[in-house]
This record gives C-alpha cells, structure tokens and sequence, in this order.
C-alpha cells in the first residue's frame, strides 16, 4: 500500500458533502469506519492489533513485553467540519514508514508500535485528549464518567453504544512504562515551514492551553414587545466578552477565540435567556495566558453586572506548557540532519497534541509537514503531496534510528 492509496482510502470517510470538511467525531459511525481502517491496515502488515482499556488502537511489530518501545501514531478523529489531515497524516504516514523500512530491510533492535488516539480533539465531549489523557492519568475516571455530549449522551453511554467498556478505562502506567519513546508526525497549523521554506521541522514546545465556559444567564423575553430598558440580555454582554477577549489577547501578544456558542431558548424573536460561549485561550507563557483569561473574565463580569446577567465562568480543560524532551528532540535532529538535502528547523506550536499530554510520562517528539497556507481545523487545510511524502521518510528515518540500534 502506497502513501496515496491508503490516503485515498480514509479520504471519504466521515466527510461532509455539504461542507467538505470531516465529522469524525468520537464513537461516532464515522469514528468507527476509521478505527475499522486502522485494524485493517495492522492486521494486513500482520501487526499484533489490540485496543487499550482507553479506546486508543495500537499495533505492534515486536514483543510488547520487551519495553524500550518507539511508538509512533496521531488520532483520526477531527473537529467540527475539520481538514483531512489533521491526525490522519500521522497515523497514515506511520504505516507508509513502517513498508518504507521493510523495503529497506532493517532489522528492529526494539519493540515498535503504531497507534492511534481516540477523541483527540474534544469535538463530541468538549475535553481535548480524553484518550490520551486518561492513559496518562491526567483524567480520572470520574471526570471522564460526567463528560457528556450536546445531546445529553454521557461518554460511558457513548463508548458503550459503539462497543468499548466504559468501566475499563483509566491509567495505564504499565503499557507507558514499556514506551521508550513516542513521535507524532503532525501537519504543521501555522505558516513556520512555508516561510522558511522547508518541509519537515522538529517542534520545540506547546504553549499552554485551555478552554472556559462561560454561561451569560439573563431573562427570555418578547422581542417585539420587551423595551430595551426592561432587557436582561445575554447576548449583549457575550458580544462586548467576545470584543474583551480579542483586546486581552492582543495587548498580550496571545491568542483568544469563542468558536462554539449555545444559546436558548435560540428563537429569532426571543431574547435569550441563556448565552454560553467557549472561549480557548493559548499564549507562550502561563503567566500571560493567565493575564489574558482573567482580563477576559474582569471584562465579562461587568458587562454582565451593567446588563443584569448572571455569570458563571468553569475551566472545561488546560494543558500547561510542553517542552518536547531535549534529548529526543536533539536525537531527531542528529538522525534527520545526516542528510544534507534536508534542512530541518525547529519550532514551537500553539496546537495541542497526545504528544504533548504524554511528554509528562514519557520521552515524546513531533515532526510537522509543511502547511502552505498555514490552514488548519477547516476544510481548506492542506499538505503537498511531495512534502508528505518526504515527512514519511524523515518519520522512516527517525523510526530507524531510535528502533534500530
Ligand atoms: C487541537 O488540535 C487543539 O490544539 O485544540
Ligand atoms: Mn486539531
Ligand atoms: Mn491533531
């Protein structure tokens, strides 16, 4: 199987014909059809094929038991009419190194693995990482117990009805003790590599992340007949929030987006009685990010109070800082610095990534792909195909190199 063809595969799968962007949300129909590939692609490799207690796939060439294992892998799942290669080009370009280096005919001196996360972006239940996380023993099983979906469907409810055990998940310290070191190649969601003009990179650090509801709870009521004097609304004081937010954000050379809103009772001619908004906040350093979303919440609550709202404002998640592990980072750029025709700079992000929430357990490392546009989580996101191609070599590379000596 060719690079091409198994991306031509997972191309249609959980695509929207609407919009061209993915759904491929967790335990989902769509969710399913890529794990189904997933076990397909290992199984024709003759790859050990197993599911976690977490719901994350592995295969395996090599005893498990053996440890010192490099893994490789990404998640399959997308967010909200998301692009087709966020998570995917790593998990298929995991597979296109592994028939790369049985071409070249090395010999594995260590276990090696391919996986794939499940629900790595959060899309269904609102928590980034739940696969990962829970693996590591960020989440715990109660938390992840209460996570629910829009429609009210809690995960153990959602795990159950595609077939996985909701009771069985939670940390699973002696599967991470058997990893010696875990790499994700990503498609890079900024423009770093196209203004540098290089393919391939090494990332550096994930800056500290998070997501905060808020929840704006004012009065419904008539809009044709309600005065404007009379209105507890909302609305308003989400839409000065949303202003706040882009003002804290700039003023600290950060970021802030509200994405996702919910409003009720959602009817054009009602003034809502609820108004609740995500915002997801990301800034290089933790005492910035937190600069940034207390400004935002000050901010918040006085428009509430000037328009006698209720505020309620609760971290839904955060992931701190990620400083990939230097000795593997410096590993990488020794293996892929051997060959002179590929220059290979190293870069920061501010996407998160199941790399980023093992770092803490595990030595982990990432490569990205040139993005021309810089693109991401929207259909538009995009990858040449010849930059993907060379990102499955330097990841055959860097799987030689770590698992071969
Ligand atoms: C995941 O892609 C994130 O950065 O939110
Ligand atoms: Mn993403
Ligand atoms: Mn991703």
């Amino acid at each position: 199987m060719t690079f091409q063809s198994m991306w031509a595969e997972l191309l249609p799968l959980g695509r929207s014909s609407a919009s061209g962007g993915y759904r491929r949300f967790a335990w989902t129909g769509a969710d399913a059809e890529c794990r189904e590939w997933f076990r397909e692609q290992a199984e024709a490799r003759g790859l050990a094929y197993e599911v976690d207690r977490n719901g994350n796939q592995w295969a395996w060439l090599g005893d498990p038991a053996a440890g010192d294992a490099v893994v490789t892998g990404s998640h399959l799942d997308s967010v909200p009419d998301g692009g087709a290669f966020d998570g995917p080009l790593g998990v298929v370009s995991s597979f296109a190194a592994l028939d790369e280096l049985s071409r070249r005919g090395v010999e594995f001196t260590k276990p090696l693995a391919l996986v794939n996360f499940g629900d790595e972006e959060g899309a269904r239940f609102g928590l980034a990482c739940v696969g990962s996380r829970l693996t590591a023993g960020e989440l715990t099983v109660e938390q992840a117990h209460r996570l629910t979906d829009a429609d009210g469907v809690s995960l153990p409810r959602a795990m159950e009805a595609a077939g996985y055990d909701p009771d069985a998940i939670g940390a699973d310290p002696e599967r991470l003790a058997r990893i010696g070191a875990f790499v994700e190649l990503h498609v890079e969601q900024g423009r770093a590599l196209d203004l540098s003009g290089d393919r391939v990179g090494i990332a550096s650090a994930i800056w500290p992340h998070g997501r905060w509801r808020f929840d704006f709870r004012g009065e419904a009521n008539h809009a044709g007949t309600t005065r404007l004097v009379d209105r507890r609304d909302p609305m308003l004081s989400y839409a000065e929030t949303v202003l706040a937010a882009r003002r804290e954000a700039e003023l600290a050379g950060a970021v802030a987006t509200f994405g996702k809103i919910a409003v009720e009772p959602n009817g054009v001619n009602a003034i809502p009685s609820l108004v609740r908004g995500w915002l997801d906040s990301r800034a290089a350093d933790q005492h910035t990010l937190d600069l940034v979303v207390t400004g935002v919440e000050k901010a918040a609550r006085e428009y509430a109070a000037a328009h006698g709202v209720d505020l309620d404002v609760v971290r839904e998640s955060f992931t701190p800082v990620v400083e990939f592990d230097h000795a593997l980072r410096d590993e990488l750029a020794r293996i892929l610095g051997k060959d002179t025709d590929l220059r290979v700079p190293v870069l920061g992000t501010g996407a998160g990534h199941d790399a980023g929430i093992l770092s803490g357990r595990i030595p982990t490392a990432m490569l990205f792909v040139r993005n021309p546009t810089g693109v991401s989580h929207s259909p538009a996101e995009h990858a040449a195909e010849d930059d993907c191609v060379a990102g499955v070599l330097a990841l055959a590379d860097v799987l030689e190199g770590l698992a071969c000596r």
